[in-house]
């Protein structure tokens, strides 16, 4: 008889623990997965009370991201460190913890320990996937007002393990998600590369004859429709050789043999001049802080780097406005800033201003190739582009190139 009880309780804690499982495995995101696993393990467990720590990015301070009976406004602000109380303890050694009666227990000599449990017995976790700490579970208030047993704490161990995976293999696959995208778009510019190089010189003759005669033809034509379409015709022309242009750039980049040594300060000082060649119309203040002691480094395309970046600053101005350039010496890096106070872009454009023709421009203006142009430049280098943005207030790129490789 006792057997038979015993046994129908084991098998509902099974089918508890496989439903707390497939909960763990259907949840969207993780908020939801701990939510959902703490609701369910304290039913299981005849419990009142729980909670979840997770560990932050460096591992040395957890804080409070799911709990029973806290409203959602303090979750986060309830911090452990390592070693700081019970959670702290466990996280720290990694090593669950059962604990029949913390009044006899001599094991936890801390005084303020028992602060985060009103009974005397209670069970904390720690979540790990493999010996990496992702946070802690604790279960108190034992409705049968029996302490925890060690089927308890192997039952809640076997949930947090779950909880421990779930999360790892999200993380992992988020990353996965990221790696494809980036070598998506690596792929397509290496093999844009490989295309332009072979198109471009083909491509780049006759056009120039083509732009020959209808510039020839509107100079001879009079006013009438007929000019008119050769103008309509000119401008898809000169988006045309805007591209063929760029992917000469590219091409001739990809040689990448006898390289030169370029002078920083001077490289800037022409793309700017090339810069202004095409800010007609515009007024714009050029404030230059230029470090007078920076080393030679060789050019992998400097001038392509900065005349793209200061071409969509030009661009971004509206009839007047300033650029601000400076250079610097930083740890080993040397850092170049452009920052204009033009028309700034959403967080949407931001994402995606690295990818090969991402425009925002009309035809004549832009075909999108600039910035991966610069992007591609600045790897080449194993250097580092960041760009910050605010909408009617300005934009901001700066370009990191460590000394270390290429000085
Ligand atoms: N300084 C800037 N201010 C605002 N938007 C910018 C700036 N620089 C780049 N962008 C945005 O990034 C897009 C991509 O730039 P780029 O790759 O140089 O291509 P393109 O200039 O041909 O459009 C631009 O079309 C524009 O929307
Ligand atoms: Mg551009």
């Amino acid at each position: 008889m006792f057997l038979q009880t015993k046994t129908k309780k084991d098998m509902s804690k099974i089918e508890q623990l496989s439903e707390i499982m497939d909960s763990i495995s259907a949840s969207r995101d993780i908020r939801e997965l701990l939510q959902a696993s703490l609701n369910k393990t304290l039913k299981a467990l005849s419990s009142e009370r729980g909670s979840i720590f997770m560990a932050g990015e460096d591992g040395e301070e957890l804080s409070l991201k799911c709990a029973n009976d806290n409203n959602d406004l303090k979750m986060d602000q309830i911090r452990r460190k390592l070693g700081e109380g019970v959670v702290g303890k466990v996280a720290k050694e990694k090593r669950s913890l059962l604990v029949k009666d913390i009044r006899q227990d001599r094991t936890l000599t801390i005084s303020n320990m028992h602060h985060d449990y009103r009974t005397t017995s209670f069970l904390c976790v720690p979540i790990l996937a493999g010996m990496k700490l992702i946070g802690v579970i604790s279960i108190t208030e034992n409705n049968t007002g029996k302490p925890y047993s060690e089927e308890d704490l192997k039952f809640l161990e076997i949930v947090a393990g779950s909880i421990g995976l779930k999360i790892e293999k999200s993380k992992l696959l988020c990353e996965v998600e990221k790696i494809k995208k980036k070598a998506e778009t690596d792929g397509k510019f290496t093999e844009l590369g490989k295309f332009s190089s072979g198109i471009s010189h083909e491509l780049n003759n006759p056009l120039d004859g083509v732009v020959r005669y209808v510039n020839l033809a509107l100079n001879t034509i009079e006013e009438g429709p007929a000019r008119g379409y050769l103008m309509e015709a000119k401008s898809g022309l000169i988006r045309i050789v805007n591209i063929v242009r760029s992917l000469l750039e590219l091409s001739r980049r990809n040689k990448n043999s006898n390289l030169k040594m370029a002078d920083v300060n001077e490289t800037m000082e022409h793309s700017i001049e090339l810069a202004m060649n095409c800010a007609t119309h515009k007024t714009v203040d050029i404030k230059k802080d230029l470090h007078k002691d920076l080393p030679m480094i060789p050019d992998m395309g400097l001038e392509s780097i900065f005349s793209n970046i200061l071409k969509n600053a030009v661009d971004a101005l509206g009839a007047t406005g300033s650029i601000e350039v400076k250079t610097a010496r930083n740890n080993g890096f040397i850092e170049i800033s452009i920052r204009d106070t033009g028309c700034g872009m959403p967080q949407e454009h931001i994402n995606r201003i690295f990818e090969p023709f991402f425009t925002t421009k009309e035809m004549s203006k832009g075909v999108g190739l600039g910035l991966a142009i610069c992007d591609d430049i600045v790897k080449r280098y194993n250097g580092r582009i960041q760009v910050s943005s605010q909408m009617d207030k300005g934009t901001a790129f700066v370009i990191q190139l460590p000394l270390k490789d290429n000085a």
